[in-house]
């Protein structure tokens, strides 16, 4: 039996399309990339914007007419937009059989058993309070070096233009025992780095009575031996606590780099959004940290043309980015989604306005990203080694603790001993800035 798998949308996803596999390893299945030969289909979904909701629709298109040919086939649709839809997605897709919601990932191998036995559509959309597919773990891919871990699942944040609390439920807290222990099985199969994900960590543990802070979990995930590397993702403005800054400085292992959402540079658009801080705190935070780690390597996530934002609010995002001096930004047009308090805003901004300030957010912000890479350059920095690099043989690729790209050919004077593999570490001088990686030169073969 062949599953095929397609996953948009955030980590979180990606890392619930890992569990899934691996649920169905379990039951004889093997992963394929061939949908045309899978017994079973799942699309694990997104509805955070209306552009990867959509998507999904074109490829039900795909998929449902395989069945003619392959009537064993099952085709199972969960994620964000399974969880909104529910049953009423099979209404309108004769022919998908299995929508389930995002907390009803562990019960998929059960749903399928069961539509192979009734050959009837079913739907699983509840929300629980302990959603069982926090506590599948996933074995790592083989070779991996890097793996993601679900520290939480919600959100209560309700921003207004945000559709994750309705499709993920409450905010939940996983227990701080089973992060450790999977972080440490993770470390016993080679694992070197890992991700910590939720909508918002930085309120980890606050609403499970008798839980330990962030702060404190990211203290015990650096206690396990054979993790060099931990990341986490995503931070809210304003729930980010001195003590969490002050970890950065505490913690070799945590790496100088943060994601930090900002959305808008204007106090009126914030306030209209619902982010809880305003132009002058956030950057307060973002020097605050840069007091305790000052090559800290910050990203954002910018919404253009929310309802209401005018040019000067505009003006007053482009001037944040050139405060702040982001590495990279995920920037996006304002989607309109159904349900949230947003939709319901009347002074909508005109799509090619939107088009327009989001090629000119992009714009400055490829200026700002290229000079943070030129300054690299001359630097000797540390790089984990992720694989072989795409441009061929002898190439390598990895990242740096800020998370910037690394690419380096394999040392020619090195002795013949020396054979990177994924997983190393090296002291790299970087030679060259291309527009989105650095290229480099191995100066010490420190992994070996
Ligand atoms: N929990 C994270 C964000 C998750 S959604 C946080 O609080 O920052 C990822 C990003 O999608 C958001 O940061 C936001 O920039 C963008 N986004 C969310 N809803 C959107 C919408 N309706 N239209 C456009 N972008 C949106
Ligand atoms: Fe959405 Fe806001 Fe929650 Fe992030 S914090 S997931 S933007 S509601
Ligand atoms: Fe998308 Fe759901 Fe993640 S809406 S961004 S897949 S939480």
């Amino acid at each position: 039996m062949k599953i095929y798998i397609e996953t948009y949308g955030c980590q979180m996803n990606v890392c619930d399309s890992g569990k899934i596999v691996h649920l169905f390893a379990n039951q004889g299945y093997q992963p394929t990339s061939d949908s045309r030969s899978a017994d079973l289909i799942v699309i694990n979904t997104c509805s955070v914007r209306e552009k990867p909701e959509l998507k999904l629709f074109s490829a039900l298109g795909r998929y449902i007419p395989l069945k003619r040919q392959r009537p064993e086939l099952v085709i199972a649709v969960g994620g964000c937009v399974a969880q909104q839809w529910g049953e009423k997605l099979q209404q309108r897709c004769p022919g998908l059989d299995i929508v389930f919601g995002t907390h009803q990932l562990d019960h998929l191998p059960r749903l399928v058993a069961e539509v192979r036995q009734s050959h009837k559509a079913l739907s699983a959309t509840d929300f629980l309070d302990c959603p069982g597919g926090l506590e599948v773990m996933a074995r790592p891919v083989p070779d991996a070096v890097s793996a993601m871990v679900t520290i939480m699942q919600g959100c209560d944040n309700f921003c207004s233009y945000c559709i994750v609390p309705h499709v993920r439920g409450r905010e939940y807290s996983r227990p701080s025992e089973a992060i450790i222990e999977e972080v440490r099985m993770l470390a016993a199969s080679g694992i070197k780095e890992v991700m910590l994900l939720g909508q918002n960590v930085n309120s980890y543990g606050l609403k499970a009575s008798g839980e330990i802070s962030f702060a404190k979990l990211l203290n015990l995930v650096h206690e396990v031996e054979g993790i060099e590397r931990i990341r986490f993702t995503t931070s809210h403005p304003k729930d980010m606590s001195d003590e969490l800054i002050a970890a950065f400085a505490t913690l070799p292992k945590l790496c100088p780099s943060l994601h930090l959402p900002m959305q808008a540079g204007s106090d009126v658009v914030l306030k209209r959004m619902g982010r809880g801080y305003t132009a002058a705190s956030y950057l307060e935070k973002v020097e605050k940290l840069r007091r305790v780690v000052p090559d800290i390597a910050l990203t954002t996530d910018i919404i253009v043309g929310f309802p209401g934002e005018s040019e000067a609010d505009f003006q007053q995002t482009l001037s944040m980015l050139e405060k702040v001096g982001y590495d990279q930004i995920y920037s996006f047009k304002y989607s309109i989604r159904p349900g949230t308090r947003a939709a319901d805003y009347d002074d909508i901004v005109a799509d090619e306005d939107k088009r327009d300030r989001l090629a000119r957010c992009q714009a400055l912000q490829d200026e700002i990203s290229q000079a943070v890479l030129l300054a690299q350059v001359g630097k000797v920095v540390e790089v984990l080694v992720t694989g072989s690099s795409k441009r061929g043989e002898g190439e390598w690729s990895g990242r740096t603790p800020e998370s910037r790209i690394v690419n380096f050919p394999a040392p020619v004077s090195a002795p013949a001993a020396v054979e990177i593999a994924a997983g190393d570490i090296y002291q790299v001088k970087i030679v060259k800035a291309f527009k989105h990686s650095l290229r480099g030169e191995v100066v010490v073969d420190a992994g070996s």
